[in-house]
């Protein structure tokens, strides 16, 4: 029993070794500087922060005035490494308040930060930390990765706007894909290469490890992103697209009736159907140009397309959908032909829009279309989601090993359908 204990304790120290990755001031002020417009008159908590050595509090701190920020918290989990901070150390967590200058100077000094102590361990789950969380209107920090999960479920259930730095491991996580997929979080503006400072305990390493002139360990990692729940630009850029759909370089999957890309920029400009595409493409994710969808299937075999955006489930009857698309297709190869003769040249994306607005459709599609948003009523929908099952493991992922083209494995694809 005993022994048990120890090694879980072991463990757990493991663990929170493995979180303490300092977030670089520059990394905070080149994605923060994109949200600027949503902080005016906010209450901003970091509740993974002490306060002396988070770049979130020292930034935020500093720029109070200028983003007209209402109040600052920040909380600092118990101090577990002695030699992390450099102002000497402290068994005791602490959490900040700042309000602002009052002496005029635009500088966060001592004494106009308020500086209370805990009587927890400052746990961002604790009910202290929670209360805090309640007065917060946007949560940004760089909490830890081990505890990712439960972090932003956290967030989700104050219904808290927040910012967070997150490895992107984690959108294949069974509890955040579906956050995204639903369009409830997405990821920020920048993605990709981070360095963090680390605590001088850490191990070297071979590689992404480095230690600079001042002695201070450095570590960086290739896949690290933002995620939010904070409107951005980014999020509303088209994907500009250039190549045409063609049957040999997009093969579709064994088991699944969707395309394979696998480049993001090679997501065919033509191609109306279900795609499977690298993970990557959430990084370009704009939900008005794309949707993540997902297969279902029932008892019977019957299979299903699921929305992830509306909520709705289409039937993919094989027989008639199969017809409805190569209806569509046919169509699509007249039109482009009346295009090439025509002067005056539709663009694809307008004459695609007169195709599916039905204007080109036999009325036997009309009727079969017809046929199937009447089922898209509650009814039919409710019935459905309780009878069928996901084909994949995460709804709208294809995770590594699950497709296959040609008898052959394929890596992990979000799937995707362009919205019309
Ligand atoms: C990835 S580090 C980032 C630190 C800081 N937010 C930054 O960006 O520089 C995560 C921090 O969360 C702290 N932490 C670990 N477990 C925690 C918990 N349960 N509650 C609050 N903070 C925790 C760690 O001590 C660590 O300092």
């Amino acid at each position: 029993m005993m022994k048990k204990s120890n090694n879980s304790s072991l463990h757990q120290a493991k663990n929170a070794k493995k979180d303490e990755f300092y977030t670089q001031l520059s990394d905070i002020e080149n994605e923060l500087k994109h949200y600027k417009q949503h902080f005016k008159d906010k209450v901003v908590y970091c509740n993974c922060d002490d306060p002396r050595v988070s770049n979130f509090f020292h930034y935020f701190s500093y720029n109070f005035e200028r983003l007209g920020l209402k109040k600052l918290i920040a909380t600092c989990y118990k101090n577990q490494e002695r030699d992390l901070f450099s102002t000497g150390s402290s068994e005791q967590a602490i959490y900040l308040e700042y309000e602002g200058d009052k002496n005029g100077n635009n500088v966060p000094d001592p004494e106009e930060i308020g500086i209370k102590t805990l009587k927890g361990d400052g746990d961002f789950r604790s009910k202290e930390s929670i209360e805090l969380l309640k007065q917060a209107d946007i949560v940004v920090t760089n909490p830890p990765f081990s505890l990712f999960r439960e972090y932003v479920a956290q967030l989700i259930e104050y219904d808290k706007k927040f910012l967070i730095i997150g490895s992107q491991n984690a959108i294949t996580y069974k509890e955040i894909f579906p956050l995204i997929a639903q369009n409830t979080m997405w990821l920020g503006y920048k993605s990709g290469d981070m360095a963090f400072k680390v605590p001088k305990h850490y191990e070297p390493r071979e590689t992404r490890f480095w230690i600079d002139e001042e002695g201070q360990k450095w570590r960086s990692m290739g896949n690290i992103a933002w995620f939010t729940n904070i409107d951005h630009s980014k999020r509303h850029e088209e994907l500009i697209l250039y190549k045409p759909y063609n049957e040999k370089e997009y093969p579709k999957y064994d088991n699944y009736d969707a395309i394979n890309v696998n480049k993001v920029a090679e997501i065919p400009c033509d191609y109306y159907g279900v795609m499977g595409v690298p993970i990557t493409f959430l990084d370009k994710y704009n939900p008005k140009q794309f949707e993540i969808v997902a297969f279902r299937e029932d008892e019977e075999g019957n299979k299903y397309l699921f929305s992830h955006s509306t909520g709705l489930i289409e039937l993919i009857e094989n027989e008639k959908v199969g017809t409805i698309v190569a209806e569509r297709e046919r169509e699509r190869e007249r039109e482009r032909e009346r295009e090439r003769e025509s002067t005056t040249t539709l663009s694809d994306r307008y004459s695609m829009a007169r195709i599916f607005t039905g204007e080109y459709l036999s009325d036997d599609v009309h009727r079969r279309i017809d046929e199937q948003s009447k089922r898209h009523d509650d009814k039919w929908q409710k019935q459905i989601r309780k009878n069928t099952h996901s084909t994949t493991s995460i709804e709208g992922m294809i995770k590594n090993a699950e497709g296959k083209i040609k008898g052959k494995i394929t890596y992990a694809r979000v799937l995707i359908r362009r919205k019309r």
